[in-house]
């Protein structure tokens, strides 16, 4: 078990250190670790966190303790943290299907599926099973491998944009990328993006960025110099003027429009009917290029993307999350003449250690097979379509204001009335409502996205019990917040 293994770890480090610079608390610490780690207990009874407390307090020791935090904010990614939400975090033990355990032994209903990529459901039996095949031959050749063509190969036949793919280890990686492609194929600095939107956390990207930034309420970040940003022009989703008078005022000195073709980074916000066909015409007329940056709507709102569920099609796509089948992978891609610039084809640099290694490429390669299976984007989206109307029907009998919707297998809602055009509408929502929402729901068994502004995620596990338990917990709550 990966948790008695940690444990192990914890324990074998903690006895082979001196015990002279080490307190009594950090003893009292570490056999909190190592208890909650190896005792996970699954069963009826009362919902308690005390075990998820103790490992993440153990992440995270308060500053009065005077010792130093083993992680920042106790977390690897800031929206984990449930800062929005408030509470602790849940700390998870294991996942399968369309549920996941705590180390309490609490279980729930997921709608979360790591932040997209378990679209078919968690550790997937055929998945685990190729996956067990590739590890025996290695983890990492660092030199190419053949299921690198087998996975681009299914990249490219299934994206309109994408005649060639670089794969790299994260959807921030693939954004840097585009980024640098789009800059190095025109020559030109500028980009414009949209408020709310979230590109991964490169220093150009960090202005008006949804996701973490947005959840939290942070300005753009310290530590992003100038120079990086200036180039980045911003402008509301779906406001096609705001778009317009920005390639009036920088004719010619704009790159790229990069997009989430559907916002998922600031809740879900879908684009108003035109919005895409604009941008694409925009750009086409001043030679500037369009990027959907699909890595949370890639394979998710169709096997082409956005981009084929909405027929409009972009020059360069990224895509992460669903590819890697839940390992880490990203990947750009685009038009030939444009995949052509990056190194070693043409001069612009990029290159990753991990890149196309054999076990994400597996992952993704049998998580894209799953897909491919007729009626699965109809199912995500009877079975996403039956959650947010339940929500939002409970919402309405139990007299809140609420909005929201869903294309196949990605959801929203916010606690406001709505429309919910851009993330200026979005922050109308009661994020003191979301906030209790979600700690009642936790109590019933669901795992929504702890924030407001992050879009959910169905998957091909879930069954309409699933569904059906989701909206009458939602019902319970809703009516005592
Ligand atoms: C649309 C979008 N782009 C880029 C990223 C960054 O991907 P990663 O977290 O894999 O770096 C995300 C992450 O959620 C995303 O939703």
């Amino acid at each position: 078990m990966a948790g008695a293994a940690a444990a192990a770890a914890v324990a074998s480090g903690i006895s082979a250190r001196p015990a002279a610079p080490r307190s009594a608390l950090t003893w009292r610490r570490a056999r909190s670790v190592v208890r909650a780690a190896v005792s996970v207990e699954r069963g009826e009874k009362a919902y308690t966190v005390q075990k998820s407390e103790e490992i993440f307090n153990a992440a995270k020791v308060p500053s009065l303790c005077l010792l130093p935090e083993l992680m920042p904010g106790g977390v690897n990614s800031p929206v984990r943290a449930f800062k929005s939400v408030g509470g602790q975090p849940i700390v998870f033990d294991s996942v399968k299907g369309s549920r996941m355990w705590d180390v309490d032994g609490n279980e729930y209903i997921d709608y979360v599926g790591s932040w997209g990529p378990a679209i078919i459901g968690h550790s997937d039996d055929k998945v685990n099973a190729a996956l067990i095949e590739t590890l025996k031959k290695g983890t990492s050749f660092g030199a190419p491998c053949y299921l690198e063509n087998v996975l681009a190969e299914m990249v490219i036949s299934a994206v309109p944009s994408v005649e060639m793919v670089r794969f790299v280890n994260s959807g921030t990686e693939a954004c840097m990328g585009a980024l640098r492609l789009v800059r190095a194929f025109t020559g030109r600095e500028k980009i414009i993006k949209f408020e709310g939107c979230y590109h991964g956390h490169a220093d150009s990207f960090l202005v008006k960025a949804g996701s973490g930034v947005a959840t939290l309420g942070l300005p753009d970040s310290p530590g992003v110099p100038k120079g990086a940003t200036c180039e980045t022009l911003t402008a509301p989703y779906n406001d096609v003027e705001a778009v317009k008078k920005l390639f009036e005022d920088n004719k010619g000195e704009i790159a790229a429009v990069f997009l989430e073709p559907v916002v998922g980074n600031a809740g879900f916000i879908p684009p108003q009917p035109g919005f895409l066909n604009a941008l694409r015409d925009l750009t086409k007329q001043d030679g500037a290029l369009l990027v959907f940056d699909e890595v949370m709507t890639g394979f998710r709102l169709a096997y082409g993307g956005a981009q084929e569920y909405f027929g409009i099609t972009p020059d360069v796509t990224t895509m992460g999350k669903v590819i890697g089948g839940g390992l880490p992978v990203g990947a750009y891609g685009g038009r030939r003449d444009i995949m052509e610039m990056v190194a070693p084809a043409g001069p612009m640099y990029q290159a990753g250690t991990l890149s196309g290694n054999p076990l994400a490429m597996t992952a993704g390669i049998h998580t894209l097979k799953r897909l491919m299976e007729p009626g699965t984007y109809e199912y995500l989206d009877k079975i996403t379509g039956d959650l947010v109307r339940g929500i939002l029907d409970a919402g309405a009998k139990t007299g809140h204001e609420m909005c929201g919707g869903h294309i196949r297998g990605m959801f929203g809602f916010f606690f406001t009335g709505g429309p919910v055009h851009n993330f200026g509408d979005a922050k109308k929502s009661d994020t003191e409502k979301f906030g209790r929402f979600y700690r009642g729901m936790l109590e019933e068994g669901v795992y929504l996205a702890p924030s407001q502004f992050e879009a959910g995620f169905t998957s091909l596990a879930h069954t309409s019990q699933d569904i059906e338990k989701t909206v009458q917990a939602a019902e319970k709550v809703l009516k005592r917040i």
